[in-house]
């Protein structure tokens, strides 16, 4: 199924209802979309493909619009294979199409397909005309790769941004900002935005501000996963401009791991005397909520409290496996607060706040160690470390 969304401009995208993780790792319980458009003038251009499962399909949308052996260029803006896994199928069919990409991208393609078809590096603001129209390539490192790159339809105003202003969630033939439910798509893009883009946020600020400074307008962004923004693109700027701001929010939020439920008490008693205080609080059990949903509320809580309870010597691995995202994910830097829980000789705790630190992050005192049942007097530190919390929020 194809849709056409300017005067010969197509959405020739996919829906995928089939992969249960994102990168094998983040869950996707309403789908996601990898889009592509196709414009026609003069020259035929395609931009990006799609996933290589969903080739055929693929195909057929363009098929319902023109024979694909005429297409002149295939823009690639970023090479992640979710853009590009079906490119040597299209290779096999247009021929003399000339792909189009940064010098970064150019080694890639070689690395990860290899295919016979002519190219084109574009520099940073590089313009090609197609006939009636002109294509403006913005570079813009680290959205998602360091070979990522915009392209702007000069003339409609449409701006392709590939995994920028992106989202999770198929779109079931609703491709627009208009027709789609837009409270599933915040939850979405913002899990998306955690999950996929949490460690290059300061690109996204400096993408948004080029974008600003070069004073384009924008009809419309059409990024490569989820819907199109005609009705209100300033929506989606905006987000993503709040959601990767170095401002934290005021809340604090627990994230824990627990057995049997000893750790829980101390998670549980710590929560309750946080709101006790008049504070906004999250709270997540790592064994039941899924990884995205945990970065998305921790990433900028102002406070962040991790408890694991000690298992073979080391931390509880989901414990752990969260403290790895968080330095891997380069979380803005923020108080950090830990608590163990241990049956005897202890030692996860102590593992945590080592790789916290070695990854420069500030780990708080005091550290809480409770043995198994928290007795009166591990309540009394509880409190205390309540109120020690509130002092660290920002105001
Ligand atoms: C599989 C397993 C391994 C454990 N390994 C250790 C350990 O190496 N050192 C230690 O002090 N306690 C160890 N414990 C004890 C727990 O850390 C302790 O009971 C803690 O209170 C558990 O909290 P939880 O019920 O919230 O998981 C282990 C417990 C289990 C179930
Ligand atoms: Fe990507
Ligand atoms: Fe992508």
């Amino acid at each position: 199924m194809h849709r056409e969304i300017a005067d010969g401009v197509y959405y020739v995208g996919v829906d995928d209802h089939h992969t249960k993780l994102f990168e094998n790792l983040w869950a996707l319980p309403h789908g996601v979309s990898y889009n592509s458009y196709l414009i026609i003038d003069e020259k035929v251009t395609l931009i990006e493909t799609v996933k290589e499962p969903w080739a055929e399909e693929w195909l057929d949308n363009i098929r319902e619009i023109i024979d694909p052996a005429k297409i002149d260029y295939i823009v690639l803006n970023h090479m992640e294979p979710d853009h590009t896994g079906a490119l040597p199928h299209i290779a096999e069919i247009a021929k003399n199409a000339t792909m189009i990409y940064t010098s970064k991208a150019a080694p890639m393609q070689k690395s990860f397909y290899d295919v016979d078809l002519e190219d084109k590096t574009v520099e940073d603001l590089e313009e090609l005309s197609i006939g009636k129209r002109t294509l403006k390539f913005v570079h813009a490192p680290f959205l998602h790769w360091p070979e990522t790159m915009v392209t702007y339809l000069v003339e409609d105003e449409i701006v392709f941004s590939c995994d920028a202003f992106g989202s999770f969630g198929a779109l079931n033939g609703k491709h627009f900002d208009d027709e789609i439910d837009m409270r599933m798509i915040e939850k979405e893009s913002r899990r998306y935005i955690s999950a996929i883009i949490t460690s290059y946020l300061r690109f996204v600020q400096r993408a948004i501000k080029k974008v600003k400074e070069l004073g384009i307008g924008i009809k419309m962004i059409a990024p490569s996963h989820g819907p199109i923004y005609r009705k209100d693109p300033m929506w989606v700027i905006n987000h993503y401009d709040q959601w990767s701001s170095d401002e934290l929010d005021k809340h604090v939020t627990i994230v824990y791991g627990s057995m049997y439920g000893f750790n829980q008490r101390v998670a549980l008693l710590l929560k309750k005397e946080l709101i006790e205080l008049g504070l906004e609080v999250r709270i997540h059990n790592l064994s039941y909520t899924e990884m995205s949903q945990v970065i998305v509320d921790s990433v900028r809580a102002g406070v962040l409290v991790v408890g694991t309870p000690t298992y073979d010597a080391h931390p509880f691995p989901r414990v752990w496996n969260f403290v790895n995202e968080v330095c891997g994910k380069r979380f803005p830097k923020r108080p950090i607060f830990l608590f163990g829980n241990y049956g005897w000789g202890g030692g996860g705790v102590r593992k945590l706040k080592a790789q916290l630190e070695d990854s420069r992050y500030e780990v708080m005192e005091p550290v809480l160690k409770v043995k198994a049942r928290p007795t009166d007097e591990d309540k009394m530190q509880i409190k205390k470390l309540a109120k020690v919390i509130m002092g660290q929020l920002p105001n």
